[in-house]
């Protein structure tokens, strides 16, 4: 569904990602992993068109999306969970989720309805600020805000950074839900190996801009893991 040929991304005069290929398929659950700094968020944020790439294309669903605004990528079914989550404190819950489908004119009742299944926690708090739930209950409000846009792919960046062991072990189930009920496409950029593990089939790792290995999750080595990341 999604092909990432050759890509270059800069900020500035710094080379951050220095041409990096891969290709996401229909149903992959893939983790991105690597140390802090490497490029995760700048692939990520490329992916989705906040950052322009220098060179290489992207295309979704055969179709050259390189060039196309993050809002019709959006449309198109690519969504993203930003590192931070990046809620808007003085709106409510629902407010927030509605958010997501604004782009869309999707505010349906109904998808709205199907998003909180998920989050029984939202539910009880629709009319609190966004400012005022727990680092985990805005983690799930990031993705609910996210799937109210009917994605076809969901991209997350560090979804249990700063978050509760407990609620880490419930976001890894609704999204393994997320993915099974809603044939929702995975893609989780994470140091948290073990909450990866539980989810992701396939992964990447990326060092200094570049895919350094990839494969099955479950070929993962310790040998990977030492030379590539931060235990
Ligand atoms: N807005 C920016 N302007 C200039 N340089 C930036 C900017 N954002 C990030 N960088 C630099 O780009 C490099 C890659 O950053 P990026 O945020 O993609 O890394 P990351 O792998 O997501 O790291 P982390 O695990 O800490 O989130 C880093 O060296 C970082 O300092
Ligand atoms: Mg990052």
């Amino acid at each position: 569904m999604l092909k990432v040929r050759d890509i270059k991304v800069n900020y500035g005069k710094s080379k951050i990602i220095n041409g990096m290929s891969f290709d996401i398929h229909t149903g992959d659950k893939l983790v991105i992993i690597g140390r802090n700094g490497v490029g995760k968020t700048t692939l990520l944020k490329s992916v989705v068109g906040l950052l322009p790439l220098v060179q290489g294309s992207i295309d979704f669903f055969d179709q050259d999306i390189s060039t196309t605004s993050t809002h019709d990528r959006s449309r198109l079914g690519i969504a993203y969970v930003p590192q931070g989550r990046e809620i808007i404190p003085y709106l409510t819950v629902e407010e927030n989720l509605e958010l997501g489908g604004y782009a869309h004119r999707n505010n349906s009742d109904d998808l709205k309805q199907k998003v909180l299944t998920y989050f029984p926690a939202l539910r009880e708090h629709l009319k609190r600020k966004g400012g005022v739930l727990s680092g985990g209950q805005q983690q799930q409000l990031a993705i609910g805000r996210a799937l109210m846009s009917s994605p076809k792919i969901l991209l997350l960046d560090e979804p249990t950074e700063g978050i509760q062991p407990n609620i880490v072990a419930e976001i890894a189930n609704i999204l393994n839900r997320i993915r099974e009920e809603m044939s929702i496409t995975i893609v989780i950029v994470e140091q948290n190996l073990k909450f990866a593990l539980k989810i992701a089939e396939k992964f990447i790792v990326i060092q200094k801009g570049e895919i350094v290995v990839q494969g099955k999750t479950n070929e993962l080595s310790q040998e990977i893991i030492n030379s590539y990341l931060t235990i």
